[in-house]
């Protein structure tokens, strides 16, 4: 510069200088000035000095116009390619001229145009910046270069867009200045992850020229992103019989960071004792599942905190609530809380058998119970309060009908499907005297044959008694009564366990035909029940009785007879044997034979009535005395009988009788009509004193039998002496007693036996000599006597003389 500055004042000291000013990169041809004028000098001298432009090193940007004398722009000229950022730049050269030589300086100052845009070295640079970076860092940019100078030269810069960084420049000491971006506000990877700005350097030229530089940020991503659950609580039910593995809930969380600081892993992070080990969170997608077995009626609900960690270790929790939804897995709970295993069968209606408490641990429907027993028995449940049951006789109980129950108690819930348990219990009845005993029979009938001996056994009554065991426990006795005045223990006995009927004595059909009595059947109970039965027993009769003849009375030494007239005709009837039989029936049924007779052809005997008729006329040849002996005969088996002697004197009248029969004693001495009325007086006194004497014998023996028990007896007041006995003291005491062993049944388990004397009872007794009186009486009207037993004929005309 000092040399340029130098040679220009040389220059222009020697001939004269000139300067110009032109911008650069003029046009071709452009006129630079007019060099003539300015130097004074001639067009000619130009040509013939030649002019010339004379540089060293700028000759080539100008030209010179010799025909006009003006300097004109030979080539573009580029300030800044000629210059740099020197000002001023110009261009020096002389303009020589020969003959004479001559130069002229010319100094051309080129001005700067504003001709380069600001340039940056790359159209785009490209950062990572962490979005942590806090504000006020600063990141240093490129500077662009504009060749301009002056206020052509780059004056600013601008940064677009402006959100988070601005642009400031920092003067460094050479003079340069340094650009930077600086972080205003912190940038967000997750808002806006690539950012992109545009640096554009402004110079200060008119028209003003840019150029732009883009700025391409990637926001670097920092963990400043905790994981978010997307609910704070969760809520999941789960059923309690749910299958291990069984997918409870899922939680999800997210994380705007990137990469690892946006990886979520999920982990348990508190959990309750009694929830511990039941689930389990899938740390990689939240996802809760069962692990153990849940039961609602341990838990209902349980509580999980969840965490979701990122790889920065950035945190979230959230709450799971699960609830324990109930399902119907348990069934009723029967608990018997007391029972009676027995009930007495009187137990009144609404007695309370079984307490039952009933639980089912499920909730809801699936825990509410209802029970209900089997159908048909006499018994009810009744539910107290919730969950506690009565068991009751619900109607009279009867132990005989049914002696044991078993209730069948079957509690359900309401769950669907409902479960259900039962339980059976088994309750006895237990007895109660309520049964009396009950004979087989309304009434019994046994048929004893007479004669039998003592102690033999009639018959067995049987009663049943419905009830159990004691109570149940029939023992027989005799009910106290009478037959024919005399207590009926003297005829039977009962055993007492086997209700065998026993005769106590021998019977006699003759005297009793048949008696009754009632036996009692009573149970063991407290107070015992009893009932009774009347039995009959029928006497049957055997043949132990001989016919027995009334008439004609035998007497042992008079004779009685029957008169026959002479003229009596074929069937006259002569007498009529009269006979009884104490037995009754076949052996009371009497036939008559002749046996023997001194003129068998004379008479007959009539079979069935004893009659004894002729046969024939009577004749005088036929003996007075005529003799026959009849046989009476009953029909029993084996027969009896008995025989009579009949005489028969055929005479006409009673003297003719007295001397047929005393023909060859005394003789027919009296008048017939005298003897008839004699008879006949006679006849009539004694009658009327038999009639007397009966009736006087007959008040007596009634006396004597009321005074004395003896049976009764229907029998017509006749001598009777069993077979058996004899009448050897003339008491009129039997000698011989029946002694029995009698069982009687006074105390109700025992069987005490006495031996009884039934000596009175068992005694007939007679009066012979009543029985003699009477022969004799009838004997006074025997005229007749056996040849043997010489005939007694006594006129007295007093016939009580004798008595
Ligand atoms: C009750 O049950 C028992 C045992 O199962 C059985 O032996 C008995 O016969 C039953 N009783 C009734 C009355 O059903
Ligand atoms: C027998 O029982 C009936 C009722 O059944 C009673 O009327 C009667 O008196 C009883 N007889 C005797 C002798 O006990």
């Amino acid at each position: 510069l000092l040399l340029l500055f130098f040679l220009v004042l040389a220059l222009s000291s020697v001939r004269g200088q000139v300067s110009y000013s032109i911008p650069e990169e003029m046009p071709k041809g452009s006129l630079v000035g007019n060099m003539a004028r300015d130097f004074g000098l001639d067009i000619k001298r130009l040509k013939s000095g030649k002019a010339r432009i004379f540089s060293r090193d700028s000759g080539e940007y100008i030209e010179l116009n010799d025909d006009r004398g003006v300097l004109l722009i030979k080539d573009r000229i580029d300030r800044e390619a000629l210059c740099g950022q020197t000002t001023p730049c110009a261009l020096h050269f002389q303009i020589l001229l020969e003959n004479p030589m001559e130069f002229y300086s010319v100094t051309i100052e080129i001005t700067d145009v504003n001709d380069n845009p600001p340039v940056f070295e790359k159209n785009h640079v490209k950062f990572k910046i962490s979005e942590s970076a806090v504000s006020g860092a600063r990141f240093i940019l490129d500077r662009a270069v504009d060749p301009d100078v002056g206020s052509n030269g780059l004056q600013t810069y601008k940064l677009e867009p402006t959100d988070n960084f601005v642009v400031k420049l920092l003067d460094q000491t050479d003079g340069t200045k340094n650009v930077e971006m600086v972080l205003k506000t912190p940038l967000d990877r997750e808002k806006n992850e690539h950012l992109s700005l545009v640096l554009t350097a402004v110079d200060g030229g008119e028209p003003q020229m840019t150029g732009t530089m883009q700025i391409l940020i990637t926001v670097l991503d920092v963990n400043d992103n905790a994981p978010v659950f997307t609910q704070p609580i969760y809520k999941a039910s789960i059923k309690e019989n749910a299958a291990i593995g069984t997918l409870v809930a899922t939680v999800t969380a997210s994380d705007a960071d990137q990469g690892s600081y946006g990886k979520i892993t999920y982990s348990v992070s508190s959990i309750l004792d009694h929830a511990r080990g039941l689930f389990e969170v899938n740390d990689e997608n939240g996802e809760i599942r069962l692990k153990g077995n849940v039961d609602h009626e341990k838990a209902r609900t349980f509580q999980i905190n969840i965490r979701a960690n990122d790889d920065g270790g950035l945190v979230d929790s959230c709450k799971v609530m699960i609830d324990v939804i109930d399902v119907n897995d348990n069934k009723p709970d029967i608990h018997i809380m007391s029972k009676s295993n027995v009930i007495s069968e009187n137990a009144t209606p609404g007695t309370v058998v079984t307490m039952i408490n009933i639980e089912d641990a499920d909730s809801g429907e699936n825990g509410k119970v209802q029970c209900s027993i089997n159908d048909n028995i006499p018994f009810v449940m009744k539910s107290t309060t919730n969950s506690f049951y009565s068991l009751m006789t619900d109607s009279e109980l009867d132990r005989e009908t049914a002696s044991e129950y078993n209730i069948t108690v079957t509690c359900s819930d309401e769950g669907v499907p409902s479960l259900s348990s039962s339980v059976t219990l088994t309750l006895h009845i237990s007895d109660v005297n309520d049964n009396a005993p009950v004979f087989e029979k309304s009434s019994y009938e046994a048929y004893i044959v007479e004669n039998n001996t003592p102690g033999l056994s009639i018959f067995t009554v049987k009663a049943r008694d419905a009830d159990w065991n004691q109570n149940a426990r029939v023992s027989y006795m005799l009910e106290d009564s009478s037959v024919n005045g005399v207590p009926v223990s003297s005829y039977v006995s009962v055993s007492a366990d086997s209700g065998v009927i026993h005769a106590v004595r021998s019977f006699d059909y003759e005297q009793i035909k048949d008696f009754q009595f009632c036996v009692k059947a009573q149970d063991g109970g407290s107070p015992p029940l009893s009932s009774n039965v009347t039995v009959k027993v029928l006497i049957q009769d055997q043949n132990d009785n001989p016919p027995q003849v009334l008439y004609p009375v035998q007497t042992g030494g008079s004779v009685v007879a029957e008169m026959v007239p002479p003229s009596a005709d074929v069937g006259y009837l002569v007498t009529k044997v009269v006979a009884v039989d104490v037995d009754s029936g076949q052996n009371a049924w009497l036939s008559y034979k002749l046996h023997k007779a001194t003129d068998r052809a004379l008479f007959e005997v009539g079979l069935q009535n004893g009659e004894i008729r002729t046969v024939r006329q009577v004749s005088d040849k036929d003996a007075v005395k005529q003799r026959l002996t009849v046989i009476v005969e009953d029909n029993g088996q084996p027969s009896r009988s008995a025989t009579v002697v009949v005489n028969v004197a055929v005479a006409d009248n009673f003297p003719e009788v007295l001397s047929g029969l005393t023909d060859f004693a005394q003789d027919k001495e009296y008048n017939d009509n005298l003897t008839f009325y004699l008879v006949l007086a006679l006849a009539v006194v004694s009658f009327l004193f038999i009639t007397c004497l009966v009736v006087i014998i007959s008040v007596k023996i009634y006396r004597w039998r009321q005074s004395r028990v003896l049976y009764h007896s229907n029998l017509p007041v006749i001598p009777y002496y069993p077979p058996r006995y004899s009448d050897t003291l003339g008491t009129g005491t039997l000698p011989h007693v029946y002694n029995y062993e009698v069982c009687r049944t006074t105390d109700s388990r025992k069987s005490d036996c006495k031996f009884g004397r039934a000596a009175s009872q068992n005694v007939l007794i007679m009066d012979p000599s009543s029985t003699g009186t009477m022969q004799r009486i009838q004997s006074e009207k025997s005229i007749l006597d056996e040849p043997d037993s010489p005939l007694e004929v006594r006129k007295d005309g007093d016939g009580l003389g004798r008595q």
